[in-house]
C-alpha cells in the first residue's frame, strides 16, 4: 500500500513535471513565433476583448470629390473613375451615441457598435481589384527575409527623383506584394502641415521599409488646411475615415505616423499585434532612450478594432503635445495594455525641425481622458473634406478642421 501510494506520489510529480515543461515550450513557442520580441507576449497572448461590437448607426452628410492628379505619368494605376467621384460622408457625426441612463460598459458597447457599424458602411470608391479574381497566391513568410539595420538618408531629395525610383508603388501610394498574399493590410496615417522638406526623405525612407516586409499597405498624407493652430490628433482621425474610405473592404491596422521619424530596423514590423504597439521606443535625438514609460507618441500601431473601441483620437488637443498621453489613457480605460519591440529594434531617426509650443491647456485636458473620452473623438469627428489626390507615392488629403462655430 505504502509503496503504490509512493508510486502514484512519483507519477503524480512526473506529470507535474511534463506539465510544467509542456506550458514552457508553449511561452517559448509563442515568443519565438509571435510579434518577434513584444515587450509582453504573454501578457498578449492571455489578453480578452472586453467588448463585442454588434449594433449600428451613425449619420453621415454633406459631399466632397476626389481628384486626381492632372500631370502625371501613372494615370494607369488609378482606380477611381477619370471625373470627379463623390463621396457620401465626409462630415461625420454620430447620432444617439450615449444613453442616459445606460451603465459605462453599455454605453460604451453600444458606441463601438454604432462606429463599427459606420466604418463598414462606409462608401468605397475602389474598384475590386482584378488580381482578387485570380486564385490566391500562398501567405508570405511570417518573417520576410533578409530584415535587419538598416541606414537612413536625411539629405533632402526631390519628389521626383523618388517618383522615379518606385515605379512598383501604386497610385495612392498603394503597394502589395506580387509573389504573395500579405498577412497584414495596413494604412500609414501620416498628419502634415508645413513640412514639405520632409516628405520626399519619408518616402524615400518608407517605400522600400514596406516593400521588404512584404506588407500591402497605403501612405495617406493628412494636410491641415488653414492656420489654426495644429491639431495631430483630429488629422489621424480624418485620416483614419477617409483612408477606410478608399479600400475596399477596408485596412485592418493603422499606423499613426509623425513625418519626421524613419525607422532604423526592419524587424520592426508594420503591423498591429494583439495590444497597441508603441513603435518609435528608441529615437537618436533622445539618446535611443523611452522618455517616460505611459509614451505612446511618434508612431503607434492600433488595430481597426482597437482604434474604434477607443473612439480613435480626441479632437480637442490643439498645439503640441499631449493628444497622444489621452491616447494612452483611452486605452488604458478599455483594458489595453501597450506593446513594444526590445529598444535594439525599435529604433528611428528623427528629421531636424522647429519645436512647436506647446498647448498649456493639455494637462487640464488629460485630467478629463477617462470621463468623457466616449464623447470626444470618432463619434464627434467633424470636419470639411477640402480634396483628396492619389499621387504615385502617397494619397493627399487635405482638410478643413476648425470647429464650427
Ligand atoms: C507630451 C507628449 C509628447 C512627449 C514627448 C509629453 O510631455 O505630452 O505629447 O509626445 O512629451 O516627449
Amino acid at each position: 500500500m505504502g509503496g503504490s501510494g509512493n508510486g502514484g506520489g512519483g507519477r503524480a510529480a512526473r506529470a507535474l513535471r511534463f506539465l510544467l515543461l509542456f506550458v514552457l515550450a508553449l511561452a517559448a513557442v509563442e515568443y519565438l513565433s509571435g510579434s518577434i520580441l513584444d515587450a509582453s507576449p504573454l501578457r498578449t497572448y492571455l489578453y480578452t476583448p472586453l467588448y463585442n461590437a454588434t449594433q449600428p448607426t451613425i449619420r453621415c452628410s454633406d459631399k466632397t470629390s476626389v481628384q486626381r492628379p492632372k500631370n502625371s505619368t501613372y494615370a494607369k494605376n488609378v482606380t477611381v473613375s477619370p471625373n470627379t467621384v463623390k463621396y457620401n460622408a465626409t462630415n461625420i457625426t454620430a447620432t444617439n451615441m450615449t444613453r442616459q441612463d445606460s451603465t459605462e460598459d453599455t454605453s460604451t458597447s453600444v458606441l463601438i457598435s454604432k462606429l463599427m457599424d459606420n466604418i463598414k458602411n462606409l462608401v468605397t470608391t475602389e474598384e475590386v481589384d482584378v488580381k482578387k479574381t485570380e486564385p490566391a497566391l500562398p501567405l508570405c513568410d511570417k518573417l520576410p527575409p533578409d530584415l535587419g539595420p538598416i541606414p537612413v538618408n536625411k539629405t533632402e531629395v526631390e519628389l521626383e527623383w523618388v517618383e522615379k525610383k518606385y515605379p512598383e508603388v501604386h497610385w495612392g501610394g498603394r503597394y502589395s506584394p506580387p509573389n504573395c498574399t500579405a498577412r497584414y493590410k495596413v494604412a500609414i496615417i501620416v498628419p502634415f502641415r508645413d513640412r514639405q522638406q520632409h516628405l520626399a526623405i519619408f518616402l524615400n525612407h518608407m517605400h522600400p521599409f514596406l516593400m521588404k516586409q512584404q506588407i500591402e499597405y497605403g501612405i495617406f498624407i493628412v494636410e491641415q488646411e488653414g492656420n489654426s493652430e495644429f491639431n495631430r490628433a483630429k488629422l489621424m482621425n480624418v485620416g483614419f475615415m477617409e483612408s477606410q474610405k478608399q479600400k475596399a473592404g477596408g485596412w485592418e491596422c493603422f499606423i499613426f505616423h509623425d513625418i519626421d521619424l524613419l525607422p532604423l530596423d526592419l524587424r520592426n514590423m508594420y503591423s498591429c499585434p494583439r495590444q497597441p504597439r508603441h513603435m518609435s521606443a528608441s529615437i537618436d535625438k533622445l539618446n535611443f532612450k523611452l522618455p517616460y514609460e505611459d509614451i505612446f507618441g511618434g508612431v503607434s500601431a492600433m488595430t481597426l478594432e482597437q482604434f474604434v473601441k477607443v473612439n480613435g483620437f480626441s479632437n480637442k488637443y490643439w498645439g503640441w503635445g499631449g493628444e497622444d498621453d489621452d491616447m494612452f489613457y483611452r486605452l488604458k480605460k478599455m483594458n489595453y495594455h501597450i506593446a513594444r519591440y526590445k529598444m535594439s529594434i525599435a529604433r528611428y531617426a528623427m528629421l531636424d525641425h522647429k519645436k512647436s509650443a506647446p498647448n498649456p491647456k493639455r494637462y487640464q485636458l488629460l485630467s478629463q481622458t477617462s470621463k468623457i473620452f466616449q464623447n470626444d473623438g470618432l463619434s464627434t469627428l467633424e470636419y470639411e473634406l477640402v480634396e483628396i489626390v492619389q499621387n504615385h507615392l502617397y494619397t493627399h488629403i487635405l482638410a478643413n478642421i476648425d470647429e464650427r462655430s
